[in-house]
């Protein structure tokens, strides 16, 4: 049975108590969660195969299995790799090890802490959306800021404002993850460009700049293409250089036709070069950055965005600089 048909993560409930499957629901209910639930292990198999859950929260004792057997079989035929909370009225030391030793991730006695439980499994959620990425592409970005410090910081600093903005406005978990996922990579196409021309300290020749730099987004993209990312978060990537104005790059986008999370992306980027130090200025004010972003608003950015942007409390963006 599937209650809920908003995807923010996908949420599978097997237990053989109608009672226990009502509370999981009220536990979740205020959350932008897809929940489904199975009473028997043939419902909740059927459910992995189907729907390949992001979290599943099993009871142990199953009227005609257990949830053991349920959670080896999701994972050895149907490759699921949810986040697995086993739940049970024994809260015995050998039954937690014959859990964790099947895969389960957490062991869970009842009665548990509904709260707690809500918030294990938001938090694991969370996780898993913002960092289901490659081996690959992660060892490409993690070498991209070796190379270029400045870059590493920069990209934190860009996910964390990019945190501040979405919940500005109000985006849901789920947005704010893509948001946050596209502003952790959003300069990982930089790892193509030469050294003396990445880490050249002083302003870069009109060569330099539209045969190399401008086309870090468009490479950034070509990167990502090989793996499961959401378009969202590829467009927020390829097109964070182009401006309000229609004079950006890669492609010229003018005003709303930037997709949404590329306006937001190149705001809180603009605000963070500006902002920190660079070899060829000091770390600025914040108010003298957010004038600069307040001349420019309608040219580069998205005003509608921006404003809300700098509604946020200079207190809590500076609290990232320190
Ligand atoms: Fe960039």
């Amino acid at each position: 049975m599937i209650f809920k048909k908003v995807n923010n993560g996908k949420i599978l409930l097997i237990d053989d108590d109608p009672v226990i499957i009502d509370i999981l629901i009220r536990i979740f209910a205020g959350e932008q969660h897809l929940l489904m639930s199975a009473y028997t292990a043939e419902e909740g198999y059927a459910q992995i195969k189907d729907h390949n859950p992001d979290v599943i929260i099993v009871d142990y004792n199953l009227s005609t299995s257990t949830g053991c057997e349920l959670i080896t079989r999701a994972k050895n035929e149907y490759g699921n790799n949810a986040f697995v909370i086993m739940i049970s009225g024994f809260n015995d030391e050998k039954i937690r090890k014959i859990c964790y030793e099947a895969g389960a991730n957490l062991f869970l006695p009842k009665p548990f802490s509904n709260e707690e439980l809500r918030l294990i499994v938001k938090n694991n959620i969370m996780l898993k959306m913002t960092a289901d990425l490659d081996g690959p592409i992660m060892s490409m970005l993690t070498a991209l800021h070796h190379r270029d410090h400045w870059s590493g910081g920069h990209s934190r600093r860009v996910a964390k404002l990019a945190l501040l903005l979405g919940k500005e406005i109000c985006l849901s978990d789920k947005e704010i993850g893509q948001i946050e996922t596209a502003a952790k990579l959003h300069d990982i196409g930089k790892i193509g460009i030469p050294d003396e021309i990445l880490l050249k300290n002083g302003p870069l020749s009109e060569t330099e700049r539209i045969h190399h730099i401008n086309l870090h987004p468009v490479n950034s993209k070509r990167i990502l293409e090989g793996i499961n990312l959401d378009n969202k978060i590829i467009d927020a990537i390829q097109y964070h250089h182009e401006r309000y104005d229609g004079t950006g790059y890669p492609n010229g986008l003018k005003g709303d036709n930037i997709p949404f999370e590329a306006r937001l992306i190149a705001i809180v980027d603009a605000f963070d070069a500006m902002k920190s130090k660079r070899p060829y200025h000091d770390e600025r004010s914040q108010s003298w950055v957010r004038q600069e972003m307040i001349n420019g608003a309608g040219e580069q950015h998205c005003p509608n965005l921006l404003e809300h942007f700098l509604s946020i409390s200079p207190i809590r963006i500076e609290e990232i600089y320190q």
